[in-house]
């Protein structure tokens, strides 16, 4: 059988590493791309690891993105777009820096990695980006910037979709909704809080980062093959009412 490899970008993170286990578990191999510090952290020794290769990566810098396309060269089969960051942009509290980190990590960065690897993703493989509920709605009041880079993925999503679709190449969105991840303060802040968030969503609870992880691993699949441009919120009903 012919490889299928992955790169999840924030693959060190919650829901980029349970995306590269569910991989893995579906005979994809995946390779978590994250900053050094975050690949670091995680202990690639432990059993529930095993066999996800890793590359340093920031997406925010063309720079190292290319470095990382060179370094594991190849075709790649799929790519999903993960990394993400999350800053409090409350009107009056907005933070030049924070505003610009989010566009520069959430939107430029998914772009950013999407041209450098585009090349050599081979025909007929998958580009899946990771959105937010946040972006479909108003309810966490600071996280203005945040949905706005977010919305902006389904936009991305939907014009990547075509330019690639002559290679054969779907491109699809995930959002997920409030799925269990430590929160930052931040998240905490515009959100709530996670029981609020489990009372918000129409199943009464938060979702777990491999119910986000199979619906990515179903769309990179060619149990997926004619579903591309398409934005698909994983959010336990959170916007249904
Ligand atoms: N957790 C949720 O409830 C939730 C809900 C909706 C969407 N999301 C999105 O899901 C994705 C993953 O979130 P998570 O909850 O696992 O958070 P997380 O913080 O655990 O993971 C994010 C990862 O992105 C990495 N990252 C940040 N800046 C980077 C950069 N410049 N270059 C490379 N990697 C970088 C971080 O190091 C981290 O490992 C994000 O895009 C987030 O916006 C999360």
């Amino acid at each position: 059988m012919t490889e299928r490899r992955v790169l999840v970008t924030g693959g060190a993170g919650v829901i980029g590493m349970a995306i590269c286990r569910t991989l893995r578990d579906a005979g994809w191999t995946a390779v978590a791309g994250d900053l050094a510090p975050a690949i670091a952290a995680v202990d690639w020794a432990a059993a529930e690891n095993a066999h996800i290769e890793r590359v340093e990566l920031d997406v925010t810098s063309r720079e190292s993105v290319d470095a990382a396309v060179r370094t594991l060269g190849g075709e790649w089969a799929g790519l999903v777009n993960c990394a993400g960051i999350l800053r409090d942009t409350l009107l009056g509290r907005t933070v030049e820096d924070n505003m610009r980190l989010m566009f520069e990590v959430n939107l430029a960065g998914t772009a950013r990695v999407t041209d450098a690897f585009a090349p050599v993703i081979r025909e007929g493989g998958a580009v899946v980006n990771i959105g937010s509920v946040t972006g479909y709605m108003g309810r966490f009041v600071g996280a203005s910037v945040y949905g706005a880079t977010k919305a902006g993925i389904g936009a991305y999503t939907t014009y990547l979709a075509v330019e690639l679709a002559p290679r054969r190449i779907r491109v699809n969105n995930v959002a997920p909704g409030v799925i269990r991840a430590p929160m930052s303060p931040s998240m905490a802040l515009v959100s709530g809080g996670e029981e609020s968030c489990a009372e918000q969503a129409i199943l009464g609870r938060i979702g777990e980062p491999e119910e986000v992880a199979e619906v990515v691993e179903f769309l990179l699949s060619d149990r997926a093959s004619f579903i591309t441009a398409q934005t698909l919120l994983v959010d336990g009903g959170f916007i249904a009412r």
